[in-house]
């Protein structure tokens, strides 16, 4: 056995046994009662940054949460990786779907992780996914083989759009200096078929505010003869979309970037079945965009959801009333080229277009941020790939995928460094959803395969 694997073999226990540690602490970031936890968690990842042996660890004040900054500086003369995650979690809601409590960890099998996966909100999204490489520095410390500098960046935001991050970012180009930044923070085919995330989408995210009358009105007495703001809602909500689900509001796909018949032809050869995908959600057949196959259409294509509608009653029984407001948040995923604050300002003057006579329509732009794709003739991309194939034994597929980091674009416009996304987590892992989970085999073999990023990129960068 190699050290890298000896090394993973006899620390898994302890491994596993400090990220459950690190689990159990709520940094909810976009719940101000969790403020406390938020901030334990950054001062949590501090500690484990000094005893995997960075020479320099700080916490990081920003307007929001802290970022922690950790590095180990080898020599002037080698590359410097500059490695990327969140503490931060996303809200556990809802929680009686929950089968345990979201922050009290524990291992269960399941079909597809025969071996186990960790059971926390942030298992996998990212606190499981940044820990490996904290645990991958120590392993290369302990066993003297880290080959080049390393800069660790952990923000507790992500979750909540990375404002504060921006905001370091442009204010330490030079402390952050890097020749490649690395991120595990996406999923990859399956355990058997890893593949590198080459694509992001962006996204504009808005919520829109419909008013009609003063106040809420006796259904009876007044409906038929006022707009009912729900009914409009839904009206305005359902004509974004055409019969071939293509989006309606003008020029929102004047500057998609179309991909070539080669590619998506190339595309198409990644492993996937439609049926288990269906069978995965049960539901008995999949919707979406005309021309587009299911891959395609979560990647590739941009797309508009309604991500929450309320208004009126909710509660028990019934009662009759017309509602004075109806609201809507609505996300739009975006591709390479589509520019999030153009899109926000189309949505925004379609959307008020749209308003019948009798109501005010109001549209408030939450955060947003642009998609990204990596180019693969590029040594971090090679370093990845070969790492890959070294741990899992066949070569990795390059990928793009759904989700949105929306830093990682401006991480190339102030840092000019390309960002290779080594991601380990499974779409079934549940993030954002009850129960998230993550592997134990994908974790170990994250800290198995970073350590081989390193070695390939600093030869490649020779
Ligand atoms: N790690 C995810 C993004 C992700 C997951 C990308 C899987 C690709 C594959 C990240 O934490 C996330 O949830 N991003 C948000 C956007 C953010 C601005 C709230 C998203 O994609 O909804
Ligand atoms: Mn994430
Ligand atoms: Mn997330």
């Amino acid at each position: 056995m190699n050290t890298i694997k000896s090394y993973v073999e006899a620390h898994k226990q302890r491994f596993i046994d400090e990220l459950i540690e690190l689990l159990k602490i709520p940094s909810i970031s976009a719940d101000p009662a969790y403020t406390q936890d938020v901030i334990d968690t950054s001062t949590a990842i501090k500690v484990s940054l000094e005893k995997a042996g960075c020479d320099h660890v700080e916490i990081c004040e920003t307007p929001g949460y802290p970022i922690v900054y950790g590095h180990k500086h080898i020599s002037d003369d080698l590359p410097t990786v500059l490695v990327y995650g969140h503490y931060d979690v996303q809200p556990p809601d809802p929680l009686d779907l929950w089968e345990s409590g979201p922050f009290e960890p524990i291992i269960k099998k399941t079909e597809i992780h025969p071996e186990g996966a960790i059971f926390a909100r942030g298992s996998c999204d990212d606190k499981g996914q940044m820990y490996m490489h904290v645990k991958a520095l120590e392993l290369m410390n302990e066993t003297d083989q880290l080959p080049c500098n390393v800069k660790f960046m952990i923000e507790g935001e992500e979750e909540v759009g990375s404002e504060s991050l921006a905001w370091f970012v442009e204010r330490n180009q030079e402390k952050l200096a890097n020749d490649v930044i690395l991120i595990s923070d996406t999923g990859m085919i399956s355990n058997t078929q890893p593949s590198i995330t080459t694509g992001l989408r962006g996204l504009s995210y808005v919520e829109v505010e419909v008013t009609g009358p003063n106040r809420d009105l006796h259904s009876g007495l007044y409906g038929g003869a006022v707009a009912n703001p729900i009914n409009v809602l839904t009206k305005m909500i359902a004509s974004l979309h055409d019969e071939n689900n293509h989006i309606t509001i003008p020029g929102f796909y004047d500057k998609v970037e179309e991909l070539s018949k080669e590619e998506r032809a190339e595309m198409a050869k990644a492993p996937f079945s439609l049926q288990e995908y269906k069978d995965a959600l049960d539901i008995d057949d999949v919707y979406g965009e005309a021309g587009y196959t299911t891959n395609e259409r979560n990647s590739i294509r941009p797309t508009l959801d309604v991500n929450g509608i309320w208004g009126g009653y909710t509660g028990e029984g019934a009662k009759t009333v017309i509602a004075s407001k109806a609201y809507a948040k609505i996300s739009m995923r975006l591709v390479p080229n589509q520019d999030w604050r153009e899109i926000t300002e189309l949505f925004k003057t379609h959307f008020e277009s749209l308003a019948p006579k009798g109501t005010t329509v109001k549209v408030t732009p939450h955060h947003g941020g642009q998609g990204y794709v990596t180019p693969i003739d590029n040594i971090g991309y090679q370093a990845a790939s070969k790492a890959y194939e070294d741990t899992f034994g066949v070569p990795a597929i390059p990928q793009r995928s759904g989700g949105s980091i929306p830093i990682v674009s401006l991480f190339e416009k102030e840092l000019k460094s390309k960002t290779i996304l080594m991601g380990f987590g499974l779409n079934s892992d549940a993030i954002h959803s009850p129960n998230e989970h993550f592997g134990i085999f994908n974790y170990l073999k994250g800290i198995e395969t970073i350590p081989l990023f390193y070695k390939y990129f600093t030869e490649l960068s020779k």
